[in-house]
């Protein structure tokens, strides 16, 4: 297992110079840290820290792909269907290792998820959402809390 490895954490350069966007990275960097520290402390409430903490994971993950792929499809951005693409692959990851985690228990798995979360954010972060800079900015992006954005709540505030 490598969830005592130590996890990188956001740094400036990940910037994409979208306030927003920045804060929801660095939140999946911090969550990704409380999983780390989660699933390597067996003790009574582990399972109960287990869940709790991958369904903010899930609801971080809606709401943040939510965020990037309505702003780009209000940007009319030329790479949106690949960068949703990307999005629905590391999602897709992320439902089978949790549901391996919920039908199993197994703590061996969900360990990797931190890693997973950190090493995959850093990659798309430098490589995917890098080509929407300068085209998302602080003034089209919807700067609501992550939890606002999740598909039940979808609804714009003001028009
Ligand atoms: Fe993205």
């Amino acid at each position: 297992m490598n969830q005592t490895n130590p996890l990188p954490e956001w740094t400036d350069d990940l910037s994409v110079n979208v306030e927003i966007i920045d804060e929801d990275h660095q939140a999946f960097f911090r969550l990704a840290a409380l999983m780390n520290d989660v699933t390597s402390t067996p003790d009574n409430d582990q399972p109960y820290l287990i869940e709790t903490s991958i369904n903010i994971l899930e609801e971080y993950i809606e709401g943040h792909f939510l965020r990037e792929q309505k702003a780009m499809a209000k940007a009319d951005y030329a790479y949106l269907v690949e960068h949703i693409a990307a999005h629905d692959a590391f999602a897709d990851r992320v439902t089978r290792i949790i549901q391996d985690y919920r039908q199993t228990g197994s703590i061996e798995k969900i360990g990797t998820l931190a890693h997973l979360v950190t090493d995959w954010l850093n990659n798309h972060i430098r490589v995917v959402d890098a080509q929407y800079k300068g085209i998302l900015t602080n003034a089209n992006v919807d700067d609501r809390p992550l939890v606002y954005m999740a598909a039940g709540l979808d609804t714009e505030l003001v028009s």
